[in-house]
Order: structure tokens, then sequence, then C-alpha cells
């Protein structure tokens, strides 16, 4: 393949020297790839030169490309092997993509240079790549979000300057590979800050190896899967952690000793079968949310650090086992947002404080189904508190049995950006409000999963605000707007935010400015403009986005027809490779796709329209059959100055008193469409001396015709004969 391609790579050379500075071999792969994907952004058809095109970027001297950010353009297709030649490329974003599918092909491991791969929120499938492995210039490696499977690959324990390695929400399976005397693991990655495994079908125990004190890991994001055994206690070497989330796996025994775990932010241990005594959190101050419900762990008192972490915003600890009084303190936390204890045997007075030491920030108290016969709480204290299923219900005088009553939840809900200023005036369906001018837009809209202490800045939008500066101090970002629309608690503890981003002038970003965006996004360089460390965000997917219709290229055509032009220019580029096999049979799949029957009308006569159906010609034209027939003398026997298996050429005269060679396809040798019009755009690029140069093409009627500058040295039929 690869000789091949050097192949085609040296028969283009030319013709790519002409039109274009990128780099013949890149270019040739940078068109394959515009051919197999749908929904490339209309640049890619205007110019021919591939580094002009929009998502890709190029070294400045060399013209090899080193960028390729596509995220969020509606491509549709399969990532092709062919990928692994363009060398130099140092970033791949084709985030946000789900029209994307197909396997990861094993030559992406040859992208050597590769910093950046964000394969994001796409539907690739099959295994990934043990040859990934070999990228060892490789930083940021985002494949969640797809339908991925098999194992993780213990290859990927050779990135040696990877920190953010994401393969949530995928279908993978098996163990956690460390390493062994025979192969690298995941152990060897210590400049990784980021272990996003969550929502996949991992299995077997967290081995011990895995972990040590070199580590600089922030996040462990490892919920959601079907680990078993207990908790290594290796794990509590990794001091820089801040994010530990084990919960939703089947893991047993005694939580070991994290004591060391100073940084920690969020701990979440829940839907575990974990035994022994609760673990001592003492040590954790910076602990913000903390879940630990729905295990085994040993009937207790609360433990004493229910009164001494002042970071605390969200306790929850249901399905427990906890007995004795709730400690009066952890009301008093001045953060605490939400304490959930509901099915605990919680049996002592509920005394929550005076009503001025009780946090202004609490707006959750959940102690359903305990044993609480006595409450004291302030007459003030208006918040929501609930203790219905305790035996402090059962006394219908009871002062506080206004906390008995069945009431709707409310749920906390994050302020959405106020709008209060645009009432009246509605949009179009497809538009929304943008908050800022109150005019109709096309906002770039997309899901941020955030981690849970974000709560309580959802609350208050400060935290978006930040996002949007943030945003704007990236110079490469146009200034542009955010909205949260509001988040979604998904009943898994990530809360799915809503965010949408208005353009500041406009109705519609551009394409630069949405893969500007999804890119600042998934690669979160939010954080390096300000935004706050301890806020735990962590993927980013994108809706797709309405691009206009009028500037969308290829998007506006109908779908087979743009079938119709991948196959086309898939065969010219397979053709030249020589693999007719191939070629037939997608020559064959072309004509099903798009038949004979296709009206020729659909090809714009000007020759010129690149976003159109027309063949791209250089200096070719359109004939229509009534000039040809006119200018041969209607196909006149004397004007006949050749013949052969095709068909016979005519000599004519053209009104513009240019005389040509007409080649005109025998009825039933006629070729398809498809063929015609790759025959026709590879002979308006060819300029040679030894070649006629065609002047245009006729297909109309069921006929196929081919004009050429007329030669009258009898050169003409070995020309012709010689491109059949
Ligand atoms: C609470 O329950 C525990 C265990 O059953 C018991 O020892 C204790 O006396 C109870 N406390 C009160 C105040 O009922
Ligand atoms: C909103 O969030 C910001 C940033 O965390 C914080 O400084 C501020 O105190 C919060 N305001 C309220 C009213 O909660």
């Amino acid at each position: 393949m690869k000789s091949q391609l050097l192949f085609l790579a040296f028969f283009l050379s030319e013709i790519h020297f002409i039109y274009s500075l990128t780099d013949p071999n890149d270019a040739t792969i940078l068109n394959a790839l515009k051919y197999a994907w749908k929904n490339t952004p209309p640049s890619w058809e205007y110019s021919e030169d591939a580094c002009s095109w929009e998502g890709v970027t190029c070294n400045s001297s060399t013209y090899r490309v080193t960028g390729l950010k596509l995220s969020t353009m509606g491509l549709e297709g399969k990532l092709e092997g062919d990928i692994g030649e363009l060398t130099e490329l140092t970033t791949l974003d084709l985030s946000s993509n789900r029209g994307l599918s197909g396997s990861l092909s094993p030559r992406l491991g040859n992208l050597q240079k590769l910093n950046f791969l964000i394969l994001a929120g796409c539907s690739f499938s099959g295994d990934i790549p043990d040859e990934l492995g070999n990228l060892s210039e490789l930083l940021f490696l985002a494949l969640n979000s797809n339908n991925l499977t098999g194992n993780i690959p213990p290859s990927l324990g050779k990135f040696s300057k990877l920190y953010w390695l994401d393969l949530a929400e995928n279908m993978l399976t098996g163990p956690l590979p460390i390493s062994t005397s025979m192969a690298p693991g995941l152990d060897h990655l210590l400049v990784a800050k980021h272990f996003h495994f969550n929502k996949n079908k991992l299995s077997g125990p967290i081995p011990a190896k895995l972990f040590s004190s070199n580590m600089k890991l922030i996040h462990i994001l490892f919920d959601g899967n079907q680990l078993s055994g207990s908790i290594p206690p290796t794990l509590g070497l990794v001091n820089s952690l801040e994010v530990l989330r084990l919960d939703r796996n089947a893991l047993t025994e005694s939580v070991p000793n994290l004591s060391n775990l100073t940084n920690i932010v969020v701990l979440n241990l829940a839907l575990n079968k974990l035994t022994g005594t609760l673990p001592d959190l003492t040590q954790m101050t910076k602990l913000n949310y903390l879940d630990l419900s729905n295990n085994s762990f040993e009937p207790s008192e609360a433990p004493t650090w229910f009164s001494t972490l002042p970071s605390l915003t969200t306790l929850v600890m249901e399905y427990g086992s906890l007995q004795g009084p709730i400690p009066r303190d952890l009301f008093s936390f001045p953060q605490l947002q939400q304490v959930k204890l509901r099915n605990n045997k919680f049996n002592d007075t509920l005394d929550m404080g005076e009503h001025e030491k009780i946090s202004p920030q609490l707006k959750l108290v959940d102690l359903q189904n305990n044993n609480i016969s006595y409450v004291k709480v302030s007459s003030k204290y208006h918040k929501s508190l609930i203790l219905r299923g305790n035996p402090v219900c059962n006394d219908d005088t009871s002062s506080v049995h206004t906390y008995c009553q069945i009431k709707d939840q409310q749920p906390i809900k994050p302020n959405s950006t106020s709008l209060a200023n645009c009432e009246n005036a509605s949009c179009p369906l497809d538009q929304d409000r943008n908050p800022w001018n109150c005019e109709c837009a096309y906002p770039y809209k997309g899901t941020l999963s955030v981690g849970g202490s974000l709560l309580s800045e959802l609350s208050n939008a400060t935290v978006f605000k930040l996002l949007e500066n943030s945003l704007l101090m990236d110079q490469s970002l146009l200034p542009c707007s955010i909205y949260i629309q509001g988040a979604i608690f998904n009943g898994d503890d990530y809360h799915q935010v809503q965010l949408a981003f208005f353009p500041s002038t406009g109705k519609y970003f551009n394409r630069s400015e949405i893969q500007r965006i999804g890119f600042f996004m998934v690669t979160q360089r939010y954080r390096h403009y300000g935004f706050p460390q301890q806020f735990e965000t962590y993927s980013f997917i994108a809706d797709p986005y309405a691009f206009p219709a009028n500037g969308g290229g290829r998007t506006s055509i109908g779908t087979h027809v743009i079938i119709g032009i991948a196959f086309t220019c898939a065969i010219l580029v397979l053709g030249l490779l020589g693999v007719g096999i191939y070629a037939v049979r997608k020559k064959k799949r072309a004509e099903e796709a798009i038949g004979y029957s296709t009206p020729f009308g659909s090809w714009t006569s000007s020759g010129n329209d690149c976003s159109g159906v027309a063949p791209q010609l250089k200096g070719a034209r359109w004939f229509s059959y009534d000039e040809l027939r006119k200018c041969t003398n209607n196909f006149a026997e004397r004007n006949e100055i050749g013949s052969g298996a095709f068909g016979k050429v005519y000599r004519g005269l053209l009104s513009d008193g240019l005389v040509v060679a007409i080649k005109r396809a025998q009825q039933g040798s006629t070729q398809g469409l498809l063929e015609f019009k790759t025959e026709i755009e590879l002979l308006s690029r060819v300029h040679h001396k030894n070649l006629v140069g065609l002047v245009g093409f006729c297909f109309e009627q069921g006929e196929q015709m081919l004009i050429y500058e007329f030669m009258p040295n009898g050169t003409i039929r070995d020309s012709l004969s010689g491109l059949s």
C-alpha cells in the first residue's frame, strides 16, 4: 500500500505542483479523506490547496499537514488507515462527529508525532489497536463516548508523556493492564493526570501494582464498571489525587488507609460491597463531595469526621448502618448544601443547632426512614428537611410534622443565564435567543459533564462566567458568549450541564470557530485561562451544529448524490492506485447508488461550481448535444476522422471558430456517469505535450462525448486510444 501511495504521489505530484503548495503525499491522503467523508467543510471543495482548507494546518516551510481539527463538523464515514501516512500530524481532533464509525486502524500508530488524539463523541467500534501505544509523543488521548470493545491494550502504558487518558463510556472489557516483565502497563504512566475509564465493562481486581507514590494522577474515574476485589492500599500513595470515583462496581472488603490523600475533593465509593469499619477521612480537609452509600459497612455511630470536614458541600451515606445521633456540627459547615442520610438507623435526637449557625447554603436534609423520635430545629428554619418514615412522624401533633409530609422534592436547579431583558418575541424553532443581545441565532450546544462538587457553583452560575471569561482570554477564539441551559442530574452523580455558545455577532458560527471552540472545550483549555482548578469538569460532547445550508456545500445535496461523488472520487484514487478489482466493485456499487437514470441536468453547466455535483474541470466546458450535432453536420460520415471499439471520432467546427475532435461513445459502450465524470475530470487536469487537451464534454440524451483540441497531424488516434 505504501509503495502504491508513493507511486500515486509521484504520479500526482506534477498536477499538484501546479495547483497547490501542500505536500503531495499529504494532499493525496486528505483528498482521500475528503471523498471518504460526508459533510467536509465547503472550503475543501473550493480550493486545491489542502493546507488552506478549514480545519487543516500545515507547517509553513514544509507544507506537511500538522493539524486536523474537525470537531463537530457533522462528518460521516470511516477513518481510513491512510491517515497513518500524515506522519507530521501533531493534532487529530475529530470529536463530536457521531457519523464517524467503523474501527480504529492500527495505522493510526504510524502518527509518530501526534500530541493530541481526540476521537471523543464519535461512533467508532471494535478494539483499541495495540499500535496506538507507538505514539510516543502523545499527551492527550480521548476515545471516550464511542462503541469500543475489547480490552485496554497494555501498550497504552508506553505513553511516557501522556497526561490525559479518557476511555470512558465505551464497552471495554477485561482487566486494568499492568506491566509484566514482558509488556508495559498502565502503571508506567507516571505523568498521567487523568484516568477516565468510567462507564465501561471492565472487570477483575484493581491491581495493587497500578499505583505508586510516583504518580501524578488527579482524577481516577473507574466508576460504572464491574471491578471486583478489594481497594488496593497502594491507592493511598497517590497523594496528588483530587477525584476518586470507584462507585458502581463490585468492590469488597474494607477500605484501606487513605489518610495520605489530603488533596481529595470528591470521594465516591457508593454502590459496592465494601465491609469493615467506615474509612477514616479526618485528613481529607479539602473533601467537598462524599458518597459512601449502599455498602455493607459495620454498624457504627456517625464517625468523628462528620464534625471535622470544613469544606464539605455534599454528604451522602444512604442505605447504611449508621446509628445514634447526627452530630450537630455537621450542619454548621459553612458550605454545606446537601445531607442525604436516608435509610440508616439514626435513633437519637436530631438537633440541628442554633439557626444562625446552620450553613446558609443548606438546601436539602434527607433523613427518611431512620429511627429519629425527637427533633430540635429552630422555628426560623424553613429549608428542606425530610423526616418521613421516622418515629417522630407517628405523632400528628408534633411541631415538626410539616417535615413528615410527602412533598415533591425540589431538585437543586442551576440557574440558567437570565433572559429577563429579552421578553416578548420568539425565535424560529431551530434558533435560540442570544441572552446577551436578545437576537435569534444558532448556538453551538454541548454537554459538559461535571463532578458533584460543582453543584454549588452551578446554582449561582458564577462558574460559567469564569468559563466564559477564560474563553475570551484565548486569543484564537472569537468573542462568544456562553449560556447555561440547565443541568440534568443523571442519577450516576455526573451532572450533564447543557451549554450553549452564541456568536457575538450574526446568527452563525463559522466552521473554524466551531472547530476552535470544540477543541478548546474537549481539551479543557479553559483551565489554562483562569478557570478555577478545583472545579471538576470531565468531558465535553457537542451536539451537531446547523451550519447554514447555502454555505454548506455538499451538506445541502441529496444523500445519494454525495455517495455518488464519494464513490466517483474513490474510484479516481483507487484506479490510480491500480487496485483494479476494488475499483470494479466500487463501480458496481456506485452505479447502483446513482444509476444511469440520474439526469445530467443536475450537473450545472458552468463547470466551476466546486461545491455542486458538476465535475471539477480545469478549462473544460459542457456542450449540449444539439451544439455538437450542429457542428458536425449531424455527425456526418464525412466528418468522421477515426473509429474504434469505443465508438467514433468526428471533426467539428465550434461557433467560435475552434476546430475540435469529438469522441462519441457508441451506444452500448457508454460508461457509467461516475466513470465518465472521473475521466473528464482527470483529462481536464492533465496537460502534457504528448496529450491532446480536453476542451469539454457532453453527457445528454444517452450520449457521452469528449471534445478535444484537434490535432491534424494524425497523432490524434494514438493519443485518444492511449487515454481510453
Ligand atoms: C440507638 O440504637 C443503639 C443500637 O441499637 C442503642 O444501643 C442505643 O441505645 C439507641 N439510642 C437511643 C437513644 O435510643
Ligand atoms: C458563587 O460562586 C463563586 C465562585 O465559587 C463564589 O465565590 C460565590 O461566593 C458564590 N456565590 C453564592 C451566592 O453562592
